[in-house]
């Protein structure tokens, strides 16, 4: 369990000896893609067994001095988050649901057998390096900061057990839209040889090895001109999980709206989770349920499927329009954005942004 943070838990702010010019920021976050351009601070929290959290820093981006025996390097204990701090129409900034991140993350950290940290001083982490970099908010319709907190085993240590120290940091990045514009849906490549998650193992954590070993199934399905690559589950094959880095959405043309179910094999996504709460006010028929890869193609090719989405922090809601693996592929309704994803997409950008009531407390001001 995450215990409450010591109210007197400071962060030292470190000076920075030489701040990004602004003329060179100005050019950085014109137009910065996503995951490119990154700002000129950072948080540093360190864990050490038997003394805990300790010396938080908010201090200038540098890089780190690394062990070669860092226990990261070699088992792979390293966690992470994604959250957006976003420009409120009055000017100032929120972050969305971030105890949520906070709380996933610190399940993350006990999957890998790594220390908890409280979920205030994740949120005030964040908060204080948004607010740090506030002038880096990119130009762009519909940019953001993109903090990325994440966890690591610093120990220098080969045997295999779990470290015991380890730092967390958050770094930032002013960030425009995750799939390249031009196309008004994504199209999906089924992988066949290659699953995510088994049972058992850590597809529910946020953890880079499963990244790692999301590359190449990628790479597949970009070789094969698509955007993403969707996984069936390890036990059957059979079951639709999730795209390589965000939760997937189905909508029917009885109304009903499908996801698959929090198995233990699947991402717990924040945006999934406020999409599933949205529809369900909404009135919805929403449901959490497993949805073959052999419905998905007799419902696409019926028509009874009428939409289908990936959602996630990095890319909010994207209508999925094409689907294709080594059965052949097909489409999803018309093939581009449907009505039901563009009024979801709607409504959770409007919450986010402050332009619709925030009913749910989600959004939490800068
Ligand atoms: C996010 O949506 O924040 C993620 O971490 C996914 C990654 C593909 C960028």
């Amino acid at each position: 369990m995450a215990t409450l943070a010591d109210p007197n838990t400071q962060f030292t702010q470190l000076p920075h000896p030489s701040p990004v010019a602004d003329a060179d920021r100005e050019r950085l976050i014109a137009d910065p893609g996503f995951g490119k351009v990154f700002t000129d601070h950072m948080v540093v929290i360190e864990w050490t067994e038997g003394q805990g959290w300790h010396s938080h820093t908010l201090g200038p981006r540098e890089p780190l001095s690394l062990d070669p025996a860092a226990a990261v390097l070699h088992y792979a204990q390293e966690i992470f988050e994604g959250l957006k701090a976003y420009r409120l129409d009055d000017g100032t900034m929120a972050l969305f649901r971030p105890e949520e991140n906070a709380r996933r993350f610190n399940a993350s950290a006990r999957r890998l057998a790594m220390p908890e940290l409280p979920e205030d001083v994740f949120v005030e982490a964040v908060r204080q390096l948004a607010l740090a970099d506030r002038d880096w908010f990119p130009k762009v319709p519909g940019g953001s900061l993109y903090l990325r907190p994440f966890m690591f085993a610093d120990e220098p240590f080969l045997g295999v057990r779990p470290a015991k120290h380890y730092k967390f940091l958050v770094i930032c990045s002013p960030a425009g839209n995750y799939f390249k514009s031009g196309s008004p849906a994504v199209s999906i490549w089924v992988s066949g040889a290659y699953t995510r998650a088994a049972p058992g193992g850590t597809g529910a954590a946020k953890c880079g090895g499963n990244y790692a070993a999301s590359l190449v199934p990628q790479a597949e399905a970009i070789a094969r001109g698509h955007d993403q690559v969707v996984f069936l589950d390890a036990a059957e094959h059979k079951w639709v999980e999730e795209l390589g880095g965000m939760n997937v959405f189905f909508a029917f043309d009885d109304g009903r709206v499908v996801t698959p179910p929090l198995t233990g094999t699947i991402l717990p996504g924040v945006t999934r989770d406020s999409l599933l709460k949205l529809a369900r006010e909404d009135g919805l028929d929403v449901r959490e349920e497993r949805y073959s890869l052999d419905q998905w193609r007799a419902d696409a090719e019926s028509g009874k499927l009428v939409e289908c989405f990936a959602c996630g922090t990095a890319a909010v809601v994207t209508p999925i329009g094409r689907v294709a693996g080594e059965d052949g592929e097909f489409t999803i309704g018309s093939g581009g954005p449907g009505q039901l994803t563009s009024k979801l997409r709607e409504r959770l950008v409007a919450i986010q942004r402050g332009a619709a009531e925030d009913r749910h407390g989600w959004v939490v001001r800068l």
